[in-house]
């Protein structure tokens, strides 16, 4: 059996929604302290809906992927609904990924996450913090 999916191969090579967006509503970084890639998010936000995501990613074929899925998963939902994407959807969305590559789409799902946070600080939305500090931790060893 191939090692990748022909959906992860397929979102690796045509990755959907790559970009920057100069005028997001929320704007999300983070990286991954072990392999050093980087996985930027963008969202737009009209009427508390998510319109419309790009991102950009500096890391590995599975990175790329799992973020084009993350992008393509989020268009569309509500903000509040976005914050339950989790890594195990966008894994199930891309027909699986290799046990050693789960990391990388735990950046997608924390990605996300970091946009959220940011959209919901720039407007003055209040949050319980909880929901954030499962999702974005500085731990070295949640990179694994
Ligand atoms: Fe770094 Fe995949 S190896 S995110």
């Amino acid at each position: 059996m191939a090692l990748y999916s022909d959906k992860v191969m397929d979102h690796f090579q045509n990755p959907r929604n790559v970009g920057k967006m100069d005028d997001a509503d929320g704007v999300g970084e983070v990286g991954n302290a072990k392999c050093g890639d980087i996985m930027k998010m963008y969202i737009k936000v009209k009427d508390g809906i998510i319109t419309d995501c790009k991102f950009n990613t500096f890391g590995c074929g599975s990175a790329i992927a799992t973020s084009s899925m993350a992008t393509e998963l989020i268009k569309g939902k509500k903000v509040e609904d976005a914050l339950e994407l989790s890594n195990k959807a966008v894994v199930e969305a891309l027909d699986g990924l290799p046990a050693h590559k789960i990391h990388c789409s735990v950046l997608a799902e924390e990605a996300v996450a970091a946009a959220v946070k940011d959209y919901y600080d720039r407007n003055g939305i209040a949050y319980d913090p909880e929901l954030f500090s499962k999702k974005l931790h500085d731990c070295e060893h949640c990179a694994e």
